[in-house]
C-alpha cells in the first residue's frame, strides 16, 4: 500500500518513541561520518536499535558501518547518534538519505551535529587538519526536496543564508581555542562520488570558492534547514588535494592514522558543544 514519505516519516519516529522511553527522547542529534567513528564510546548508552530493526529505514550497506541508532546521555544531555551513515553514491535515493535527519526533528532534536571527512583544496589544510563548515557548494544532480512539497516537512523555498548557524560556528572556535586545537573555516564543495576527483576538478572547486570536497552532508544539510534544525558540520582532512602538485597517493594505514589524529580533536570539540548546547 502506498504511504507518503510524511507518513512514512511518522511511522518511524513512533516507532522509535515506543522503544525508548519519554526521558531519552534526544535533545541533540549527531551524525558519525567517518572521522567520528569511535565517539559512541563517549555515549553513556540507554538503546542501540539497528537499522534493519526501524520501519522504513534502509538497510545499511557499508562494511564496517554498524548501522545504529544510539540513544544516550553525554555530559547528562540527551542525544541520539546516527552510527552507518546512507550516501547517495551506495544507491540510495535522496530522500532514503535524508530520512535520519527528518527522524530526529520529530523525535523532538533542536540540534544537529554532523562530522565527516573530506578532501582538503585550500592550499593551508593538511591532511589530518579539522575545519568547520561555514557554507557550502551543492554540486548534486539531485536535490532531497524535488518534487512536490509537503508544507508539514517545510517550505517550498528553504532559505539557505544561515544553514550552517553562526551560534555554533562560534561557539565550536571558542571551544578549539581554548583546547588549542586549530579549527579552519571552510566551504564544503559537495559531490555525488564516489570516485575521487580528477586534477581538474580540484583545481575547479578551488577556483569556485570551495575548501573542502565530500560526498555527504549536503543533502542532510538541506534537510536540516528545510526542517528547522539548527545544524554544525565539522570535517576531517583525510587527503591534500591543492595545489595540485601536492596530491599524492595515500596507503590506507596513513589515512588511518590521520583519521585516529583528527578524531580525538573532532570528538574533543562535539563532546564539548553537547555540553554547552
Ligand atoms: N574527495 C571527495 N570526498 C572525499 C575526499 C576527496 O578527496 N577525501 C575524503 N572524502
Amino acid at each position: 500500500m502506498y504511504m507518503s514519505y510524511y507518513d512514512q516519516i511518522i511511522e518511524s519516529t513512533e516507532y522509535l518513541k515506543k522503544r525508548i522511553e519519554a526521558k531519552h527522547l534526544p535533545e541533540v542529534a549527531v551524525v558519525l561520518g567517518s572521522g567520528l567513528g569511535t565517539f559512541t564510546e563517549k555515549i553513556e548508552i540507554s538503546h542501540r536499535i539497528p537499522y534493519s530493526a526501524i520501519p522504513h529505514f534502509p538497510p545499511a550497506t557499508v562494511k564496517g558501518h554498524e548501522g545504529a541508532l544510539i540513544f544516550g546521555t553525554i555530559e547528562g544531555k540527551k542525544i541520539v547518534a546516527q552510527a552507518g551513515r546512507y550516501h547517495f553514491y551506495e544507491g540510495y535515493n535522496m530522500k532514503e538519505v535524508t530520512l535520519p535527519i527528518r527522524v530526529f526533528k520529530y523525535l523532538g532534536a533542536k540540534v544537529l551535529l554532523i562530522a565527516s571527512a573530506v578532501g582538503g583544496i585550500h592550499a593551508d589544510y593538511e591532511a589530518g587538519d579539522v575545519t568547520i563548515v561555514n557554507d557550502h557548494i551543492n554540486l548534486h544532480h539531485e536535490n532531497p526536496l524535488q518534487g512536490p512539497n509537503d508544507e508539514r516537512l517545510g517550505v517550498r523555498f528553504p532559505d539557505m543564508t544561515d544553514a550552517y548557524s553562526p551560534r555554533l560556528i562560534a561557539m565550536a572556535h571558542n571551544i578549539a581555542s581554548a583546547q588549542k586545537i586549530v579549527l579552519h573555516n571552510s566551504v564544503y564543495g559537495g559531490l555525488p562520488g564516489p570516485n575521487l576527483e580528477t586534477k581538474a576538478e580540484y583545481n575547479y572547486l578551488n577556483i569556485i570558492g570551495a575548501t573542502v570536497v565530500g560526498m555527504s552532508t549536503v543533502p542532510e544539510i538541506i534537510v536540516a534547514q528545510h526542517s528547522g534544525l539548527e545544524s554544525c558540520v565539522l570535517t576531517a582532512v583525510t587527503n591534500k588535494c591543492f595545489p595540485i602538485s601536492a596530491i599524492k597517493e595515500v596507503t590506507h594505514d596513513e589515512v588511518i592514522e590521520v583519521a585516529q589524529k583528527t578524531e580525538t580533536k573532532i570528538s574533543t570539540i562535539v563532546k564539548e558543544m553537547i555540553k554547552r548546547i
